[in-house]
């Protein structure tokens, strides 16, 4: 077993490396350092908690035990889900930090070793509503964004009538339920407000992420993150591990940062988005969706075409999205640019910040199939080279491309910063219909004179462009 002191020093090398971690994973080129130091620095971090001087012998066949059906669990998790179901499964591991900031709070109440007197209980009590009301939040919220995220919760946002007052009521009621939880005079009197704000703030969650619209979900995805960083803190402060205090405060304060890079992203107002109400339901097709047509002509081209298009070109810009994770057509997406690198054309990769399903799912796939760093760039990097460019082509992508975000204010995309493909002499999007993306909004882009359809799977139409290309 370790001293308390060999613990300590073991606390302040894992909290370091997890610093050199995040630092590691903010670029694509470190990024596998990044994830080498969060490892081992977790690694080490388990090692000096469960041999540290807190746990007793008789316990560690409990935490081993618990460790294998998790570790069994993850390990089943991480094979089969699939990189596009993501979110959905980050989701619900933030609603397990949730419920055990709760559980431990809980315990931690009814534990009548821990015999304190004064300022400090009233402190103590206070770390545990604080934490189990945090916890319950980031549960019950992280439980609906799972739900919403797969699809077995419509998309549309639910507006209750008066909601915000709703919410005031159910803060004010937290409040004075916290008065009489510090006075209680025993466990058994303190149990009522505990489970009364319990409750509360369950139903507080449940209804924060319901009244948000889909387009909003990446936002409450990362704030949910942010939630379950807070909830591990306060679960630290409850069982007085320094370790899990700073690793918490790491996870909120980074979770909350990249909230608001995602809000600016899609000209989001940070406040707004929490207060709930925007986005629609994803996915629908667009002539469904009851608007009025974009005027204009949509021309669909063959594979064989833009093969030709791409051969003439000096200048091409690929746009990936959501659609070419889905097909898995990033290795030929990368064989296409290598041909046409080596026939002396510049080829160049937009990423808008939230293409895909999660932060940084173009980068993961691009860097999978090799594609060098240095030709994949951010949005705002090239969106004033689309002039110069000869052919922008668009793989699976939909809502970061379109028009409407700029040109229409009531479409629920307005403000959101977007790739200008269309400013290019000829633009090309491969999609397999004429559906909307996740947003569910149409796309003028589509009836644009120099845009061009080919439709198909991602992968499949650009198996035949190399092979054209390649003639
Ligand atoms: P989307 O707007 O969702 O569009 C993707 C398009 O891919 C669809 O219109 C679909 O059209 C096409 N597609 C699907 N499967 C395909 C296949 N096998 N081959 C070819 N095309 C295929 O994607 P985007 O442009 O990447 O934008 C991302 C959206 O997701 C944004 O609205 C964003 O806010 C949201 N979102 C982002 C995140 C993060 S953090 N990145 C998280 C959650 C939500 P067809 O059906 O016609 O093929």
């Amino acid at each position: 077993m370790m001293t308390a002191s060999l613990a300590t020093v073991s606390y302040i090398g894992a909290t370091i490396l997890f610093i050199l971690s995040l630092g590691g994973l903010s670029h694509p080129e470190s990024s596998r350092r990044g994830n080498l130091y969060g490892m081992i620095g977790m690694t080490i971090a388990v090692l000096a908690t469960v041999f540290g001087p807190r746990v007793t012998m008789a316990g560690i066949p409990w935490i081993i035990g618990a460790m294998v059906v998790g570790a069994a669990v993850g390990l089943y998790a991480a094979k089969k889900v699939q990189m596009t179901q993501m979110p959905e499964l980050v989701a619900l591991m933030h609603s397990l930090v949730g419920l055990a900031a709760c559980l431990v709070g809980y315990a931690n109440y009814i534990d009548t070793s821990i015999q304190l007197e004064g300022a400090e209980k009233a402190i103590h009590e206070m770390e545990i509503y604080i934490g189990i009301l945090i916890g319950a939040v980031t549960f019950s919220g992280s439980v609906i964004a799972f739900g919403k995220l797969s699809g077995k919760i419509g998309g549309k946002p639910l507006l209750l009538p008066g909601r915000h007052l709703l919410n005031l009521a159910g803060l004010l009621i937290v409040i004075w339920f916290a008065g009489s939880f510090l006075h209680a005079e025993s466990i058994n009197d303190g149990m009522l407000p505990l489970i009364v704000m319990t409750v509360i703030a369950l139903l507080f969650g449940i209804h924060m992420v319901m009244a948000i619209g889909g387009a909003d979900m990446p936002v409450v995805v990362s704030m949910l993150n942010s939630y379950s960083g807070w909830a591990a803190a306060a679960t630290g402060f409850m069982l007085n591990n320094d370790l899990l205090i700073v690793t918490g405060a790491l996870v909120g304060s980074s979770g909350a940062i990249l909230s608001y890079i995602m809000c600016r992203a899609m000209n989001r107002n940070f406040i707004s988005v929490i207060a709930g109400g925007f986005g629609t339901g994803g996915g629908t097709p667009a002539a469904a969706s009851g608007d009025a047509q974009p005027a204009g002509e949509v021309v669909s081209i063959s594979a064989a075409e833009t093969a030709e298009l791409l051969r003439e070109a000096k200048n091409v810009i690929i746009v990936p999205g959501y659609g070419m994770a889905v097909a898995q057509a990033q290795h030929t997406v990368y064989e296409i640019t290598q041909l046409l690198r080596e026939k002396g054309v510049n080829v160049r990769f937009g990423i808008h910040p939230v293409a895909g399903r999660m932060p940084g799912h173009m980068n993961v796939l691009l860097a999978e199939a090799k594609v060098p760093y240095d030709i994949v760039m951010e949005m705002d990097e090239l969106n004033e080279d689309f002039p110069d460019t000869d052919v922008s082509m668009v793989i699976g992508a939909n809502d970061i491309v379109n028009p409407a975000a700029q040109d229409d204010p009531g479409s629920p995309i307005a403000g959101m910063p977007v790739l200008e493909v269309w400013k290019a002499r000829t633009s090309i999007v491969m999609k397999r219909s004429m559906a909307s993306g996740y947003a569910g909004v149409d796309n003028p882009l589509f009836y644009k004179e120099n845009n061009r359809m080919l439709f198909g799977d991602a992968k499949k139409m650009l198996e035949e462009v190399f092979v054209a290309l390649k003639a």
